[in-house]
């Protein structure tokens, strides 16, 4: 598969066919109780918090998993409905939510990038504990941009400028930056069970951010449990770590740029121009009125 699928309006929210194909099933889809969500815009640090949660649940339980299986088939996407990546791309569609309800461990930690109101309304009915990762708006479009570049999952992405004036036109796969992390952080007013988290805290101080985790989680793992995950999933042992950087992943060009970039705080300066930045802040005052959610972008 070389082409790339179009970008289209769904309900307000821009989409490809791969995250709208099996629309019903993803909203149908019934949570449990025990279910651990991992809600994120795309490139927000999605698979840094993905394997930290893994390595938390299973990291002693089921250590061989950390040996054979990538994190991709560990932790699911919800809402992807693509082409069997083993049979090649004329086989059947392999679903989000066919990957989940075949988990036989416990318990099943699901990612999804899908904005607040698409989420499937069992996880609020079974209040299921819910991590959404925020990171901020200048690194996700740079992140965003290189990713678009490379996965054959999105349209590409065009040159820089148009992209980021894309991306303040709210026109993006997943839709709206801006609404999406305004809107998660509002639901947690109404969803206690959801731990806000953002990058650049972890970035920051791993350690402190997974004794978060563990705290909002009802885990208690031993220090040197903890040393372990921390060492882990620094950037530099993940981005070699074949099992978690993607590499495996058929439907990514790696020609184009890793999967595991540059895992940096403020890599935007190295894209943005002056006037795009002082643009780009302009609109962003105007977008992000909520003085209770505040972003470092350094
Ligand atoms: P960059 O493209 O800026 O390097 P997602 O998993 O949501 O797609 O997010 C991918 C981004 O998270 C990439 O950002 C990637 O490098 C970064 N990332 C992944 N693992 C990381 C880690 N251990 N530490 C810091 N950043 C990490």
């Amino acid at each position: 598969m070389d082409s790339r699928p179009e970008l289209f309006d769904f309900h307000g929210v821009g989409m490809t066919h791969f995250y709208t194909d099996n629309w019903e099933n993803t909203q149908n889809f019934q949570a449990r109780p025990d279910d651990i969500l991992l809600a994120t815009y795309p490139k927000s640090g999605t698979t840094w918090v993905a394997y930290i949660l893994d390595l938390l649940y299973f990291g002693q339980k089921l250590p061989e998993r950390e040996k054979s299986i990538p994190l991709y088939k560990r932790v699911f996407n919800l809402e992807i409905a693509f082409p069997s990546l083993e049979q090649g791309p004329s086989r059947p569609i392999v679903c989000g939510t066919d990957q989940v309800n075949n988990l036989s461990t416990s318990p099943r930690i699901i990612r999804t990038h899908l904005p607040v109101q698409f989420l499937p309304k069992s996880f609020l009915e079974q209040n299921c504990k819910i991590v959404y990762m925020a990171r901020n708006a200048k690194d996700s479009v740079v992140s965003y941009f290189h990713f678009e570049g490379m996965t054959l999952l999105h349209p590409a992405p065009g040159d820089w400028s148009s992209y980021l004036q894309r991306f303040m036109e709210e026109k993006m796969v997943f839709g709206s930056w801006y609404d999406h992390v305004t809107g998660w952080w509002e639901k947690k007013q109404s969803h206690p069970n959801l731990h806000y988290v953002f990058y650049e805290d972890l970035v920051e101080d791993c350690g402190r951010e997974i004794d978060n985790l563990c705290c909002f989680l009802g885990l208690s793992p031993s220090s040197e449990e903890k040393e372990m995950i921390k060492r882990t999933v620094q950037f530099d042992d993940m981005k070699k770590n074949n099992l978690v950087n993607h590499s495996t992943f058929k439907l990514m060009d790696f020609k184009k740029s890793p999967f595991i970039r540059k895992g940096k705080v403020g890599d935007w300066k190295n894209h943005f121009t002056v006037a795009q930045s002082e643009q780009f802040d302009e609109d962003y005052k105007q977008k992000m009125k909520n003085p209770t959610l505040q972003f470092r972008a350094e």
